[in-house]
Parts: C-alpha cells; sequence; structure tokens
C-alpha cells in the first residue's frame, strides 16, 4: 500500500512538497484553507510531472492520488510524514503544530519548512518535541534535491533517521544540520549575497540584470558543481588550499564587502530593484519564467548525472533503485520513461539519435534480463549490435510518456534478434520500430562466440515463448 504524507500549507513550498511525494508514488492528502489552493497546487503539480521525472530513465512509481481536506485533523490521519510549509510566523506555526499533533500518529514525522526558525523554538511548548524536526526545501522543491535537516537537541533519533529514510526515498539529499541556528546553513549563506546585491544596485554600481550576469555566466556554474572549497582548493592550483589561502586570505580583510550593513529597504531602493526587475525579465510570465527554469535545472542535473557528479550522482542512484526486474510477458516492455529536455532539436521534437538511445536501452534490459548483466560483461563476454533498422513513424515532444514492447524474433547460438516498438503512452501510438540484430562475443578476442550456458538457455526460452 503507498505511503502517506500530508501536507499543511499548499503554497508555492507545500505545493512542490506534494508533487514531489505524489509523484515518486505516495498518497498526499492537503489542508491548505486559501479557496484557491486546489486550482494553484494543481498548476505547481502540473509543471512538476512535466519535469521531475525528466531527470529518471527508469520507470516512475504509478503517481500517488493527491486529495484535499477540510481540516487539519482529517489531512493528518494516519500519515508517515506531515510536512508543515504554512506563512513564516511563529505564532501560526505553533497553533498548526499543535493541531497537528492532536490528531497524528505519535510516530509520525512532522518537517517544518520554516526559512529561519530554530527546530526548537518550533518545538517549544509541544506536546511531543521529539516528533517536530525542521527540513527546509528549496524552491523548486520538485527538482532541488536539498533538505536542510535540523533536528535541534529535542527531536528523537528515531524521527531523525525516519526523516533521512523518507527524504532519500523520494530524491532528496537530506543534509543533517548538527547546530541549530537562525536561517539555518544554505539561507544564511544566501542572506549575505543578497545583502552585497542590494547595496551594489543601491550605490549604482550594477543592475539587477548586470548582477545576475555576473553569477550564470560564471561562478554559478562552478557552485552547482562544486561548491565553494572544493572550487577554491582547484583553484590553489598544484599547491591547492593552502596556497590559495595565502595568496586571497589577505584580502579579506579589505573593505570589499558591506556585509554587517544592510542598506535601508526605502520605497526608493524597492522601486529601484523592482523596475530593473521589470525591465530585464518583465517581458516573460512567472509561469514562463518557472518553465525555462525547470527546464533548465532538468538540463544541469542530467548533464551532472551523466558525469556522476554532484546532485546528478544522487539522482543516478535513486534512479538506479527505481529499477524493476523486467518483466516475462510477451512482448515485453522494457523501456517506460518521459523525453526529456535534453534530447529535443531544433524542430521541437526528439532527435533521430535519441531513437536509437532508447532501442539500445531496451536491448540492454534484455541482456540483463537473461544474464548479460554487468558482471557478466566484466567477466569478458557481451552482445554487440551488429545491424539495426528503425522506422520514424511519428514524432514525440519533451514530456510526453513513451514506452518500448519488445519481443525475442531470434535466439540460436549467437545470434539474438529484437524487435522493439516505442509508443506513446497518451494513445498507444507506434512512434518507432526496430528490427536489431545482435552477436554474442568475446571481449577478449573481439570475434563472435556462443554465449555461456545459462544466457543461451534463458535466450532461447524467450524466444520459444515468443513465438521466434
Ligand atoms: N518560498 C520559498 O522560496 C521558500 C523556500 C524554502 C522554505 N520556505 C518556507 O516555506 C513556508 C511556506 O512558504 P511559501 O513560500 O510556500 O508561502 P506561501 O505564502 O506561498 O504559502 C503558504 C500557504 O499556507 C497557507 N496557509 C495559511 N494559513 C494556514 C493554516 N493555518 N493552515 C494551513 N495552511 C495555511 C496559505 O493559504 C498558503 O497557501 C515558510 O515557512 C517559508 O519560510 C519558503
Amino acid at each position: 500500500m503507498a505511503r502517506r504524507a500530508a501536507i499543511i500549507g499548499g503554497g508555492v513550498i507545500g505545493g512542490g512538497w506534494a508533487a514531489r511525494f505524489a509523484l515518486m508514488g505516495w498518497e498526499v492528502r492537503i489542508f491548505d484553507p486559501d479557496p484557491e489552493s486546489e486550482r494553484k497546487i494543481g498548476e505547481v503539480v502540473a509543471g512538476a510531472a512535466r519535469a521531475l521525472p525528466m531527470l529518471y530513465e527508469a520507470p516512475m512509481p504509478p503517481r500517488g492520488a493527491i486529495t484535499f481536506h477540510a481540516t487539519i485533523a482529517e489531512a493528518v490521519a494516519g500519515a508517515d510524514y506531515i510536512q508543515e510549509s504554512v506563512p513564516e510566523r511563529l505564532d501560526l506555526k505553533h497553533r498548526v503544530l499543535a493541531e497537528v499533533q492532536a490528531h497524528c500518529l505519535p510516530d509520525a514525522v512532522i518537517g517544518s519548512s520554516t526559512s529561519g526558525f530554530k527546530p526548537s523554538e518550533l518545538q517549544d511548548g509541544a506536546a511531543r518535541p521529539g516528533q517536530i524536526v525542521v527540513a527546509h526545501p528549496f524552491n523548486p522543491v520538485y527538482l532541488l534535491p536539498l533538505a536542510e535537516l535540523v533536528p535541534g537537541a529535542n527531536a528523537a533519533p528515531e524521527a531523525v533517521e525516519k526523516a533521512k529514510e523518507i527524504l532519500t526515498s523520494i530524491g532528496m539529499f537530506p543534509l543533517h544540520v548538527r547546530a541549530e541556528i537562525d536561517a539555518h546553513i544554505a539561507d544564511r549563506f544566501l542572506e549575505a549575497v543578497w545583502r552585497e546585491a542590494l547595496w551594489l544596485v543601491k550605490d549604482g554600481i550594477a543592475t539587477t540584470e548586470e548582477i545576475d550576469n555576473a553569477i550564470r555566466y560564471g561562478f554559478g556554474l562552478r557552485w552547482a558543481q562544486m561548491g565553494l572549497f572544493e572550487t577554491y582548493r582547484v583553484a590553489g592550483g598544484e599547491a591547492g588550499m593552502r596556497h590559495f589561502m595565502a595568496q586571497f586570505g589577505p584580502c579579506l580583510a579589505w573593505p570589499w564587502t558591506k556585509l554587517t550593513d544592510v542598506p535601508e529597504f526605502t520605497d526608493e531602493l524597492v522601486d529601484l530593484i523592482a523596475g530593473q526587475s521589470d525591465a530585464q525579465s518583465g517581458h516573460l510570465s512567472i509561469r514562463q519564467l518557472e518553465r525555462l527554469r525547470d527546464n533548465n535545472l532538468v538540463a544541469i542535473l542530467r548533464a551532472l548525472k551523466g558525469q556522476g557528479a554532484a546532485a546528478g550522482l544522487l539522482i543516478r542512484d535513486h534512479d538506479d533503485s527505481l529499477r524493476q526486474p523486467l518483466e516475462e510477458t510477451r512482448p515485453m516492455v522494457t523501456v517506460r520513461r518521459i523525453v526529456p529536455v535534453d534530447w529535443t532539436d531544433v524542430n521541437g521534437h526528439m532527435n533521430e539519435g535519441r531513437y536509437g538511445q532508447v532501442f539500445s536501452d531496451a536491448s540492454e534490459e534484455v541482456m540483463t534480463h537473461v544474464g548479460a548483466d554487468r558482471a557478466y560483461i566484466a567477466a569478458g563476454n557481451s552482445y554487440f549490435t551488429a545491424e539495426s533498422s528503425i522506422r520514424y513513424l511519428a514524432e514525440t515532444l519533451a514530456g510526453e510518456e513513451i514506452y518500448v514492447e519488445t519481443s525475442v524474433t531470434l535466439g540460436e547460438g549467437k545470434k539474438l534478434r529484437l524487435w522493439h516498438e516505442m509508443k506513446r503512452a497518451a494513445d498507444g501510438a507506434v512512434l518507432a520500430t526496430c528490427d536489431q540484430f545482435l552477436l554474442h562475443v568475446s571481449l577478449e578476442t573481439r570475434r563472435s562466440c556462443p554465449p555461456l550456458d545459462h544466457v543461451r538457455e534463458n535466450v532461447e526460452r524467450l524466444a520459444r515463448a515468443h513465438g521466434a
């Protein structure tokens, strides 16, 4: 049975949590008093449902149902995990947490999305303080894996472990923040950057756009893949971190920054920044900007996944954990996935090279299933594709779900022949077919040879079952 999450407060952040849980197969129950919340969450979930599955090659779990409830009591009933994402006011959070605890399971985890409050402030006066932790996410919650997990001194170790297990299972990276401070780690850091930016605009040094360019053309790219310290280590050259600190440490004493000072938020400053921001991005709606942001994040995360680096490594591992063994149906469903944004070309549809990739992924599934898996290859045997003939029958677009049905049409000795049909999930239309001929080879001699017995038997059995 699907696990159940309750989302209390369904704004920008609560909506993102709801989408992530539901897309990872959880049943989601929402409480938000705003009559518009169902519409607003619907829009967040639609954006998330398009973007999040693009990160995965493995089929996603069946999507969990999202329901809306009139009371907190109803929403939290039977939930394993509860995420509070109401506006950032301590009195409101206290009232909501008390109501949650009056009705939830005593061993459920209650995470708070708070950007600034310490867990001890939230736990203060609670019926069961040990159940409450801070789980601070980043927008969009459905794409960015980080959740700062701040238990403080009062959270129960079991609650912390359970929170880690659940957050990891929905593809997140729980960063255990060992000491509680206002704004945790990341927002403290971001606030420093934000203050500097406000000063640069106020002093007329740079516009909002120039500041964004300074980030996105340069160090923003470094941060996404190595963060700060590893980047600086590399910047120190062969002598590494010590050299970097010796070289650049002294300039920290020069008055480069205005960090301790905050510019006053006068109407003039607000008008200046809002005006510059309108000039920079006012030609795009927020929905268009969200789409742009999501597409770019997907493309960056997929590139990092290809490298097995930073957040991409986490997604790769999570992807592996979602893989299910192939079922021996006739034909077999060997691929089920969403077409990601980085697979489309200038015509807006999936590039022909990706059709080849999909069919190669399909044959790899068959190989793994018959026992020609990574260990078999490492031991010196494999199948090589000798010939494939693809027919392109219809277009497919980013965000569409596709699947491949595969039959073994020949399985004799060193010969393996597969027939693949790629279909669109929405209407079952056949998008492409592929007739693929593979030969078993010895990786030592690089010449064809018969497969080992267990692989040969599996291939022959499948060929018989598929009526080859
Ligand atoms: N926006 C961000 O980038 C961001 C990032 C990380 C964390 N957070 C934190 O997440 C929390 C929510 O922020 P947000 O940006 O989603 O705000 P938001 O204003 O978009 O959403 C808040 C939602 O809570 C609902 N709400 C109000 N009173 C409620 C109640 N009594 N019970 C249930 N729901 C109620 C509102 O109707 C609204 O839909 C805050 O604690 C914030 O600090 C925000």
